[in-house]
């Protein structure tokens, strides 16, 4: 047989096909993380933390090297012991992933049939949603007015096949957050059987002093799971280390298909000593909390349309609709000067950027070219 014959004959056969509604599914789009002939760009765009990461951290990490022939401690004994003695919780209800990513993987796989659904904001966090369709389950998006989420359209989404809903506090890519009452109004308007998932990816960065991450709130509920993540103020994002703090129904079924090396030996050790570590958390809130306002005021300053208060370490910003000022234009932009920002076309929002608050260098060098964007 000739060789097109041949080829003519594979493509013939059946391929195998991914299961109904894969292909539907947009991949997650990370944040930008190069720039066109520009060597050592500002990343301004995976709201990283601009100080790097704990020198504590980082010798955990470099000690850990010295033994990478290992398996991991399947049950992160250390790491588990040093995030319950911290936050006052009891270590068998924690679980551990590859971020906290995986910790929302892990639910929506061990909760979600076909046909099921979740529910989260219209602006809320893609990595839930992903997880979930990979379920064959619906995502049921509530609206945010004024980029905010709202419980009654939370609540109004939640229907006899929903399992899950997620709300990330403060949000990503809006930055805002809603109180703890609003937080108790859902949980009990939910049916027991939904699980509550309360993210604090950005929790540790809201300054005001009523803010609650629901840990207590859930140490008394069959059905809420808070999870945290050692990517944002730890400046862990490498490593990938996220948390699930739950009742211990939901552990014992999560840990049924949890793979049990999931999280490296260098991120368990590595996480652990970040804890330790009380100075880096306090220099990685402060950065955000003095620049945080300076970047709203200037931005809105340009005539940007700022989403306010942010309470994470980003803001949100608006751009006009105007040729020549839009959101992409400026993506562009700012990239062909080295500043790398997130465009949000995967959130439905083109019309915004999202800038990761950086050093002041950082700060300056995104105002300033914004303000050149804006005067061209
Ligand atoms: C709201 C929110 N939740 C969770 C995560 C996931 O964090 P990780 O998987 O790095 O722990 C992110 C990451 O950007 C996030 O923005």
């Amino acid at each position: 047989m000739s060789d097109t014959a041949s080829l003519n004959d594979r493509a013939a056969q059946p391929r195998p096909q991914p299961k109904a509604g894969i292909m539907d599914i947009h991949a997650y789009t990370p944040g930008k993380a190069k720039a066109e002939g520009i060597a050592d760009p500002i990343k301004l765009s995976a709201n990283e933390n601009a100080l790097g990461s704990s020198p504590k951290a980082q010798a955990a990490y470099a000690e850990a090297g010295l033994k990478l022939q290992m398996y991991p401690d399947p049950k992160a004994t250390v790491l588990r012991t040093a995030v319950a003695e911290r936050h006052g919780l009891e270590p068998e209800r924690l679980i551990f992933g590859c971020g906290s990513d995986e910790v929302f993987q892990i639910l929506n796989q061990a909760y979600l049939e076909p046909g099921d659904n979740i529910v989260q904001g219209r602006y809320g966090f893609a990595g839930f949603a992903i997880g979930a369709r990979a379920c064959q389950a619906q995502v049921r998006l509530a609206a945010e007015p004024d980029y905010r989420i709202d419980v009654d359209e939370l609540l109004a989404c939640v229907d006899d096949r929903t399992r899950l809903v997620f709300l990330a506090n403060p949000g990503n890519p809006t930055g805002t957050w809603i109180p703890f009452s609003e937080v108790r109004r859902l949980h009990e308007a939910l049916p027991p059987g939904v699980i509550l998932v309360l993210d604090g990816a950005y929790s540790e960065f809201v300054a005001d002093p009523t803010f609650d991450d629901g840990l207590e709130l859930a140490r008394g509920s069959a059905n809420i799971v808070v999870t945290h993540t050692f990517s944002k103020l730890h400046g862990l994002a490498g490593l990938r280390v996220g948390w699930g703090y739950a009742p211990l129904g939901i552990i014992e079924a999560c840990e049924r298909i949890r793979m049990p090396f999931n999280v490296s030996v260098p991120a368990q050790l590595a996480a652990a000593a970040a804890l330790d570590d009380l100075d880096f958390e306090r220099a990685s809130v402060e950065l955000t909390e003095q620049w945080r306002p300076w970047l709203e005021q200037q931005l809105g300053g340009l005539g940007l349309d700022v989403v306010k208060p942010s309470a994470a370490n980003f803001v949100l910003v608006g751009f006009p609709s105007a040729p020549g000022r839009t959101a992409a234009e400026a993506d562009a932009f700012l990239a062909s000067r080295g500043l790398l920002v997130r465009g949000l076309n995967m959130y439905g929002l083109p019309d915004h950027l999202r800038f990761t608050i950086g050093l002041e260098a950082h700060n300056r060098a995104l105002t300033e070219a914004l303000a050149e964007f804006m005067r061209r």
